[in-house]
Formats: C-alpha cells, sequence, structure tokens
C-alpha cells in the first residue's frame, strides 16, 4: 500500500482541460490518463517503448506515455487522440487516415495521428520519406504502413493548404514546392 503522504499533487493540462490529481511518484503517465483520466484512445501495446501505441503529445512534441511518469507531466499541456478532433469536425490527421483508409484494427491508430500531427505541423511539406522517417517510432502489427503514409501525407496537403487530387485508385497530393 502507499502512504498518502507518498502522493504528489499534480496540475496537469489534458486536451486543453487542467486536472488537479494526486498521483504516486512511480505512476506511469499512461496510466493516469487511461485509468485516472479515462482517455481509453491511449493504447498500450508494449509497455517497454518500442511500439508506440500510447504517444500523446507532451507540450506539442510526441513522447511515449508508457515511459513518462505522471509527475513529469506537471505544469505541462498533453493531447491524447481525444483531443485531436471532434466528431463535427476532424483534425486534417483523422480525415486523412479515414480518406487513404490508414488504418486496419485501429490498435496503434491513435499513437500514429499524435506522431504524424507533430510532423506535419514541424514539416509543412513534408516527402514520403520525411514520413516513414518520423513514424519510425510507431509500430504496425496489421503492417499497413503504405497507407499510412499516404494519410499523412493527404493530412499535411490539408493543413496546410495545398492541393490533394484524386486519380480514380485513392487521394493523391500534389502541390509539394
Ligand atoms: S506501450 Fe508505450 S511504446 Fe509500446
Ligand atoms: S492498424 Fe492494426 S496495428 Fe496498426
Amino acid at each position: 500500500m502507499t502512504d498518502a503522504a507518498d502522493e504528489h499533487r499534480i496540475t496537469v493540462t489534458v486536451n486543453g482541460e487542467p486536472h488537479a490529481v494526486e498521483v504516486e511518484p512511480r505512476l506511469l503517465l499512461v496510466h493516469l490518463l487511461r485509468e485516472g483520466l479515462r482517455l481509453t484512445g491511449t493504447h498500450i501495446g508494449c509497455d517497454t517503448t518500442n511500439c508506440g501505441a500510447c504517444t500523446v503529445l507532451y507540450d506539442g512534441t510526441p513522447v511515449k506515455s508508457c515511459t513518462m511518469l505522471a509527475v513529469q507531466a506537471d505544469g505541462h499541456e498533453i493531447t491524447t487522440v481525444e483531443g485531436l478532433g471532434s466528431l463535427s469536425e476532424l483534425d486534417p490527421v483523422q480525415e486523412g487516415f479515414t480518406i487513404e483508409h490508414g488504418l486496419q484494427c485501429g490498435f496503434c491508430t491513435p499513437g500514429m495521428m499524435l506522431t504524424a500531427k507533430a510532423l506535419i505541423t514541424n514539416n509543412p511539406n513534408p516527402s514520403e520519406e520525411d514520413v516513414r522517417w518520423g513514424l519510425s517510432g510507431n509500430l504496425c502489427r496489421c503492417t499497413g504502413y503504405q497507407n499510412i503514409v499516404k494519410a499523412v501525407l493527404w493530412a499535411a496537403a490539408k493543413q496546410h493548404g495545398h492541393v490533394a487530387e484524386t486519380n480514380g485508385q485513392g487521394t493523391t497530393v500534389s502541390g509539394r514546392t
């Protein structure tokens, strides 16, 4: 059992909403999100920093939340997949994954989308190689990487106002400069 005196009071902003919570020093961020805040869109695939299913944005930077302590989030902003868009207004990354069929079972998808969001925010016009390199810390067990890459390129085009065109075999992105 943990003595209440061992707990730390932290304030963390998750998807724009501040939360003041008491946490054990050893609590992982992913467990705070999933069990403490019931944000189960953040998945646990390996628990060993390999798969990226638990990726969230930490002040805009992708981090693997199975590798961070909850106390490290004190005073910081976390974005989970639940905060990426809404049913009425999907984020371009969510639109891209829908239009380009960027998911199969969907287990890796929340982490993929958050990594992709940071990638296209920092690099408005990524090449296919940029996307593959940027997503290299996120594993897909369904091995659908081709459509994931297309989804991220589509999202970059949408977010930054490039032109997205259809060629009859799915949507492709043009307008790279
Ligand atoms: S669950 Fe965190 S990297 Fe796999
Ligand atoms: S879509 Fe199944 S693990 Fe990626």
